[in-house]
């Protein structure tokens, strides 16, 4: 019988935790995205994950612990730079690539070496990590390739007709929006794989020193970087406003802008026909990637048939952003 339920975080923890142990699939909330979370010690459960989310068996998951000291029982090295990483950013949005131990299996980490780790900085997450005791590996609640869930309903939405069962705790929206920074910890200079809402910026201050340079790496060390990824269904163009403002446009076509002052920008810019497809968001770079995937998905199921977001600031606070959105407006046949 096919069984995919919502329930409420509180009145479902008690079942979720059970499902974990029995090896059976959970949806729970996390600050960054949804995640789909299965016990990391058992293949067979993470077997499930790849198959509900149509993941290629050659994309690693992470696996998400309730501590630091938790973390080091899965690692057969903890540099000092992972403890000083951990210390200052778990539980939080930051995701450390360390060598692993035989305790994890291949699956998990698509037959690598090392495996992915992070402490989520959120109730319902830990709440489940401490109680079952298990790491609980877990990508996010979407399919493959597609726009990560902020939401119980999207990671329905997107799962539904793929899952025989699975349990969604239903922790409201998430707060950050985006995915966690990967970051390897197992080179020098430590390797930025993906960024996220704790920037170059913040992790330097912490390091000292940073490689971010993708062409060092001509070997793709994670597949979230391949170039499209995060991707609504329909084609996403990103456009500098002012470009954006000379343009014409059909009357399908949806819009995610900056609700900026002085009408350069924002609703008025356009004279869309259809205002219900325009989504303005306001140009702090924290809310506009708490809500950014939650407007891709809106316009999607208003029915557009292009959507077109105006490029936001070319500021540090915006790195992880104009990655993701770039990486959402990369056609189809740019598949890497
Ligand atoms: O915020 C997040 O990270 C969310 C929540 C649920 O924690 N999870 C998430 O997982 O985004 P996923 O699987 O959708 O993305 C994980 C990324 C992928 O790009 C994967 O390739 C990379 O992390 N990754 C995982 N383990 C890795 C490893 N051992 N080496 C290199 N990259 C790895
Ligand atoms: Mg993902």
């Amino acid at each position: 019988m096919v069984s995919v339920r919502i329930v409420a975080a509180d009145a479902g923890i008690e079942e979720a935790k059970r499902r974990l142990q029995e090896g059976r699939l959970v949806a729970f909330p996390t600050e960054t995205v949804y995640g789909l979370g299965a016990n990391a010690l058992d293949a067979n459960a993470v077997a499930r994950i790849f198959e509900a989310k149509g993941r290629p068996s050659t994309n690693p998951i992470i696996v998400h612990i309730e501590n630091g000291i938790a973390a080091q029982t899965l690692v057969s090295n903890w540099p000092e730079t992972a403890e000083r990483l951990a210390r200052a950013f778990w539980p939080g949005p930051l995701t450390l690539v360390l060598e692993k131990t035989n305790a994890v299996p291949p699956i998990v980490t698509a037959g690598g070496s090392t495996v992915g780790l992070r402490v989520p900085n959120h109730p319902i997450a830990l709440e489940l990590l401490c109680q079952t005791g298990l790491p609980l590996a877990a990508p996010s609640a979407n399919r493959s390739e597609e726009v990560s869930p902020t939401t119980a309903q999207h990671v329905a939405d997107s799962l539904a007709p793929y899952v025989e069962d699975l349990l969604i705790l239903d922790g409201g929206e998430c707060k950050v929006g985006i995915e966690s920074t990967v970051i390897d910890v197992t080179v020098t200079p430590c390797h930025v794989l993906r960024p996220g809402m704790v920037t170059n910026d913040m992790l330097r201050d912490v390091l000292g020193i940073l490689d971010m340079d993708d062409k060092a790496n001509p070997i793709v060390r994670s597949p979230g970087q391949m170039r499209r990824h995060y991707a609504p269904s329909v084609p996403v163009t990103l456009l500098p406003s002012l470009v954006l403002r000379d343009m014409e446009f059909q009357r399908e076509d949806g819009f995610i802008l900056l609700d900026t002052e002085g009408g350069t920008s924002g609703k008025n810019m356009l004279l869309n026909p259809r205002p219900d497809r325009v989504i303005s968001l306001p140009p702090d770079s924290e809310v506009y990637a708490r809500r950014l995937y939650s407007a891709l998905r809106d316009l999607e199921a208003r029915g557009v048939t292009r959507i077109f977001i105006e490029e936001p600031p070319m500021e540090p606070s915006w790195f992880a952003l104009h990655d993701r959105l770039r990486r959402a407006a990369t056609p189809k046949e740019g598949i890497g």
